[in-house]
């Protein structure tokens, strides 16, 4: 068995939305998302994707489930391949089945060992940000570059005085364990000390806005300019991306996000009014950063310095996006005249120039594509003209986004003057191979619904799986016998109070799995969850209903009970338990 406590850890860092929007696109309705369903045939959308409750639901052909349902459903795959792949993706190692007890403990203390170091790398934050009130140094360097009261606010700049263990001032005992493995002591066999000593320093924040590490500034002239936080359990540089957390709400507004190479450029853009920029980690622009963006935005701008490096990591940018891409959402690339990076530029042009050139000189990725394969590249030759095709379609073969590969397939054939279909033959494979193989199409297991009466247990079971919160309102006694239906509420109810962390729809489903209740909730699920109203129930007056729900249904309970002993007495005397049970029952609660 592989431990209820990973599958939630598993299910809390994937995003079911994410995860059925790389097979089926998904389109935003209102808090849902939502699609034609991809297990039966139908022409309008009735498969529904709640984000809050983590769970997909036809209602058009019941199909419904966790992520990992899903992926079991889509690709065929077993319960503990569909883990696999889940884990995969976001990097977690599955624990072996045979040492059950063991991963749970490692787990456990992972989760302990993080906490931690958030809790540690919020300390220094905060530390370092008192000392910058008291630098008058580097308060100065920063009103030099321009900056406000309130951008250095904003993304909580700080200052790490110039001492070998300042952070002893905070931190007792020091060193510790933490301040070691967060990377902001440096462990020597002779001595240990600060990483960070008189910089402009940084903070980095996940998205959910906890430090995870910092960006250091040397300041004035020196080397390294930069010095950054090591590679720790908390920050994964490949992943994260620098002001993020600040711009979620810059990106919303505007519908784009800006791509820049350094931490001045973000905040120096803020400072401007410009607010949805952010940088990659003093690394490439990755793959997990381009998909990272993709959830963000439709549009993506990238704004490298003008430089020759700058250049290159345009290029970079645009490789580990190909295989990334997706119809609807564009690249777009802004080169600046080589003297500038974006703060010199914004600083120099104001906002106004710089937006303009953003949104009117950028090249979308298929000019940008097209213009530096061609660059050096004679196309009146025939040699010329062969060694496009082969840069370019290797290139091309990596796009999974039909429609872009397909146009820029067609450019291609009218580049070198050479019909589609055979330059499909010549480009050899068109499309590549996925990685999981993908189950054919197949019907629901049930195209036609119950049209049955729905009982009233039934409602509160589906009640409670889409509000999994309300099970504090379920309080039934075990003196009453709890058969069918009944038995699964309480079951449901139980093992939604013994989580010691909130659960959503999704995270129960799979907590059920393989349980014997299992099939009864398939089934409320399937034949009664057949509107998306359904799915919008957490107001109080819904609330108030479910309440009365279980109270309704334990009066019920409890008459039927006392109807059959009564039942029993006149046929034959009472055991002592039962006749203790039939004074409970009719005693007033
Ligand atoms: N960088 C780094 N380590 C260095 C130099 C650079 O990690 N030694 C990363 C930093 O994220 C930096 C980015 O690369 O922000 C861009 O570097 P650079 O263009 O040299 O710095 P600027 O952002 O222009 O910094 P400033 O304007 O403060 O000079
Ligand atoms: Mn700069």
């Amino acid at each position: 068995m592989i431990p209820n406590e990973f599958i939630d850890e598993l299910l809390n860092k994937t995003d079911i939305v994410d995860i059925i929007d790389d097979f089926v696109p998904l389109k935003k309705r209102g808090a849902n998302y939502m699609a034609c369903c991809p297990f039966h045939k139908e022409k309008s959308a009735s498969f529904s994707v709640s984000p809050t409750k983590q769970f997909y639901h036809c209602f058009g052909c019941g199909a419904h489930g966790s992520a990992i349902g899903f992926i079991m459903e889509y690709q065929g795959l077993n319960f503990v391949e569909a883990v696999q792949l889940l884990a995969d993706r976001v990097g977690m190692p599955v624990p072996k089945q045979h040492d059950d007890a063991h991963t749970q403990t490692q787990q456990k203390q992972r989760k302990q060992q993080q906490q931690t170091l958030t809790q540690t790398m919020a300390t220094a934050t905060d530390f370092y940000r008192q000392q910058l009130k008291l630098s008058a140094t580097a308060l100065c360097y920063l009103q030099n570059r321009g900056l406000s009261d309130e951008i250095i606010n904003h993304y909580e700049l700080g200052y790490a005085p110039d001492h070998w263990q300042a952070l002893s001032q905070v931190f007792q005992p020091y060193p510790s364990q933490a301040l070691i493995n967060s990377g902001m002591v440096i462990d020597k066999e002779t001595k240990c000390y600060d990483r960070f000593r008189d910089r402009v320093m940084f903070p980095i924040h996940d998205i959910r806005g906890q430090v995870i590490g910092f960006g250091g500034r040397i300041i004035g002239q020196g080397e390294p300019k930069y010095l950054n936080s090591p590679e720790t359990p908390l920050f994964d540089k490949g992943r994260q991306l620098y002001g993020l957390y600040q711009a979620r709400s810059a990106i919303k507004e505007t519908g784009r996000v800006l791509v820049v190479e350094g931490y001045m450029d973000v905040v120096a853009l803020a400072q401007f009014g410009i607010g949805y920029a952010v940088a990659a980690l003093g690394t490439a622009t990755t793959a997990d950063h381009i998909h990272l963006l993709m959830r963000q935005s439709n549009d993506i701008y990238f704004c490298f310095d003008g430089d020759q490096a700058g250049r290159k990591a345009a290029w970079r940018a645009l490789e580990n996006a190909l295989p990334q891409l997706k119809d609807g959402k564009t690249l777009h690339f802004l080169f600046l005249p080589p003297e500038h990076d974006p703060d010199s530029f914004v600083r120099a042009q104001g906002a106004a120039v710089f937006e303009e050139a953003l949104l009117h000189q950028s090249l979308a990725l298929s000019q940008y594509f097209w213009q530096t394969l061609t660059e050096k590249i004679p196309l009146n030759t025939q040699e010329g003209k062969a060694e496009l095709i082969k840069n370019a379609s290797q290139l091309i073969n990596q796009i999974k986004a039909p429609a872009l590969a397909f146009l820029l397939r067609q450019e291609l054939s009218d580049k070198v003057g050479i019909d589609e279909y055979n330059l499909a033959q010549l480009m050899g494979q068109e499309t590549p191979k996925r990685s999981v193989r993908q189950k054919d199409y197949h019907l629901p297991r049930q195209t036609f619904r119950q049209p049955a009466m729905m009982s009233l247990v039934q409602k509160q079971i589906r009640a409670l799986l889409i509000n999994p919160q309300w099970a504090v309102y379920i309080d039934l006694p075990e003196y009453l016998d709890l058969h069918g239906d009944y038995a699964c509420l309480a079951a449901l109810a139980e093992c939604i109070q013994a989580s010691a962390a909130p659960l959503n729809c999704g995270a129960v489903l799979e907590l059920m799995r393989n349980t014997e209740f299992e099939p009864v909730i398939q089934q409320i699920i399937h034949d009664y969850l057949d509107s998306p109203e359904l799915l919008q129930t957490d107001n109080e007056e819904d609330c108030m209903t479910f309440k009365q729900g279980m109270q309704k249904l334990l009066d019920s309970l409890k008459s039927q009970q006392i109807d059959a002993l009564k039942r029993k007495l006149q046929d034959k005397v009472l055991s002592a338990d039962e006749k203790q049970l039939l004074l409970r029952l009719l005693s007033p609660s």
